[in-house]
């Protein structure tokens, strides 16, 4: 192998970080050769944390109605062709018991950014969750909220947020997102979830319509100095009701070989392998846990609407039921000697 390459990834590997032109170097010039020596250091440094097991978080989409209209997302306000829905709280209580009934201990409530979900109406399914699956941490994504908001839930009972930053360069979320959206806003919201004591996960796709290595370096950069408990990366997919219809998919290798720097930049991150890098790939999360990811998502959206949230094209595991996704996931864990945990998976 190019020794260089050799160099850099094993400095990376005992001084968690490496000065902007080494990060340049690393992603720019990666070949398969140090791909594998990457992962095979992501994997020994997740070990003494935590091992072989794969955390697992429930999740319920519980509304596709959106304000936003971000150019990426299939959702988008301005995608007249989705049929919206949003899940009463009755039904989001009922999934979350299911989820406990199959071994989750974090369900993650993620959404549009719909208005019907006001802090009374989050607050009090937060709670009732909380209180019908004992043990069981209560994660939510659920956009931009103002400090008072994210407040209010974190008092209704919620353990953690997840607000991907969706890329670390400003000029770049500029490309992705109106102009009424802004990057400084996305930043103060995960600043303002950390100080109130949230588990924050941030994340950015890769290879999202003009993401350079620049940008890439940026985003190493972040997880350096904001250290998220969890960060979710998972490759771009065009939606082909959006502007970036034909814009090319982000690739599984450079996934692969992100999710093992980032495990060698912050040993102790929560690393889910997404249904996005499942999508690319049919082996794409056990290739995921191979390169040094922790955790797994399966969906607990009831059936009937999976098909409408739809953030990408050919997202997988529409058509399966809840038990049918744990249970496949299990299988596949098992399959690479990992083992799905009934555990609240905290941050370690
Ligand atoms: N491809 C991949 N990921 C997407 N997301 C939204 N649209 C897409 C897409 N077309 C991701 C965003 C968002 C998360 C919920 O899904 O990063 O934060
Ligand atoms: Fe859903 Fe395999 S995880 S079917």
């Amino acid at each position: 192998m190019d020794s260089r390459l050799r160099e850099l990834v094993e400095k990376l590997a005992v001084e968690h970080t490496l000065a902007d032109d080494e990060y340049f170097d690393l992603i720019e010039h990666r070949t398969p050769e140090a791909a594998e020596l990457l992962a095979e250091r992501a994997v020994a440094a997740r070990q003494p944390i935590y091992g072989t097991t794969v955390f697992t978080r429930g999740l319920i989409e519980i509304s596709n109605i959106c304000k936003n209209d971000c150019i990426y997302c299939g959702i988008r306000r301005s995608n007249r062709n989705v049929k919206r829905y949003r899940l009463e709280p009755d039904v989001i209580v009922a999934c979350a018991r299911e989820g406990y009934e199959l071994g989750f201990r974090t369900i993650v409530l993620q959404g549009g950014e719909d208005a019907y979900y006001t802090d009374e109406v989050l607050g009090s399914i937060v709670s009732r969750i909380k209180e019908a699956c004992p043990d069981t941490a209560v994660t939510l994504s659920m956009g931009e909220r103002s400090y008072e908001s994210y407040q209010r839930l974190y008092d209704a009972g919620a353990d953690r947020y997840l607000l991907r930053h969706e890329t670390a360069d400003p000029d770049h979320y500029a490309r992705l997102h109106p102009v009424e959206m802004s990057w400084e806003h996305r930043m103060q919201c995960l600043r303002d979830l950390r100080s109130i004591g949230y588990q924050v996960g941030a994340g950015f796709m890769v290879g999202s319509p003009f993401q350079t290595t620049v940008h890439l370096v940026k985003e190493m950069r972040f997880v350096e100095f904001f250290k998220p408990e969890m960060c979710g990366i998972g490759p771009f997919i065009p939606h082909h009701d959006t502007p970036f219809a034909h814009k090319r998919a982000g690739a599984l290798e450079l996934t692969l070989y992100l999710l093992s720097i980032i495990r060698l930049i912050h040993p102790h991150v929560l690393l889910p392998a997404t249904t996005a890098l499942g999508t690319i790939d049919p082996r794409g999360r056990e290739k995921g846990m191979l390169a040094g990811a922790n955790v797994v998502m399966p969906n607990l959206s009831p059936v009937a609407v999976r098909k409408q949230y739809e953030l990408y094209d050919n997202k997988i595991c529409t058509g399966e039921e809840s038990a049918q996704c744990r249970g496949c996931l299990g299988l596949r864990m098992n399959l690479i000697g990992y083992d799905l945990a009934v555990d609240r998976g905290d941050f370690r």
